[in-house]
């Protein structure tokens, strides 16, 4: 079965895939965004989500219709099949410049390097089907030090990457935000650097007209209420350099 449905209209679609992980593996979103005859391919995952992807994929469109694979950092659920996707598209992928030179450790083929993009710290534009404009805004050390999302001002879908991830839930909208909070705290805690970053991210995004926030993993936040019960919890959440002490840098004995 394709993916969920997220966003719907005549010109402009949304999909979620997220059943296509291994049992063994972290589970993984990926997204299609589909506006026109154009899509952007998020976080396409690793190997072993790759030809499930693509025949899930092509029931919707050409893969060829692919424009764009966005890779919002350099971790392997993100990032190791990229050979293969540039292999079956002529698609230009996305990442931040610090990681450019990391790909072809994935596996990514000479000749293929030409079509990458990097992305500067400030972040990008990128438009979609003629008209879409889709903003490629920066979060840095969220948690990987060059580190993007994607927002699409055309379903007001926030795509947030490793932020707003959640582990473990069997549900794919949260519904009671209070109960969520346990299955992404510890996560937080651990991969994001800091409350500093994380306040100027809040008041950045807080800009934004958003509906539907889309982590790369686990459920989905979905209304302006949800939106902002999770900017708020996120805003006060200490993480990072902000728990280290000093006796977490001990030699093993
Ligand atoms: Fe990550
Ligand atoms: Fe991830």
């Amino acid at each position: 079965m394709a993916g969920k449905v997220l966003f719907d209209t005549p010109e402009h679609k949304v999909f979620l895939f997220e059943e296509l992980t291994p049992a063994s593996a972290v589970q993984a979103n990926q997204y299609l965004i589909i506006h026109r005859d154009e899509a952007m391919l998020l976080d396409p995952g690793g190997h072993k989500v790759q030809s499930k992807l693509f025949s899930d994929i092509s029931v919707l469109i050409s893969p060829k219709q692919i424009r764009y694979i966005f890779l919002s950092h350099q971790d392997p659920d993100i990032v190791a099949s990229i050979n293969y996707w540039m292999m079956v598209t002529e698609a230009e992928a996305l990442i931040s410049k610090l990681w450019m030179r990391f790909l072809p450790h994935f596996g990514l083929d000479s000749k293929l390097e030409g079509r990458v993009i990097p992305i500067d710290d400030k972040g990008t534009k990128v438009k979609l089907g003629g008209d879409c404009e889709l903003m490629i805004i920066p979060a840095h050390f969220l948690h990987s030090p060059g580190n993007f999302q994607v927002y699409d001002p055309c379903s007001k879908i926030l795509f947030s990457g490793d932020l707003g991830a959640s582990l473990g839930q069997d549900y794919f909208f949260v519904e009671n935000f209070e109960d969520h909070v346990k299955f992404m705290e510890g996560f937080h805690r651990r991969y994001m650097a800091s409350n500093k970053v994380i306040k100027f991210w809040v008041n950045m995004i807080r800009k934004l007209d958003i509906e539907t926030i889309a982590p790369q993993h686990g459920a989905v936040f979905k209304g302006k209420e949800m939106v902002e019960k999770f900017l708020s919890w996120l805003e006060s959440l200490e993480c990072g350099v902000d728990l280290l002490k000093e006796e977490d840098y001990t030699l093993p004995q």
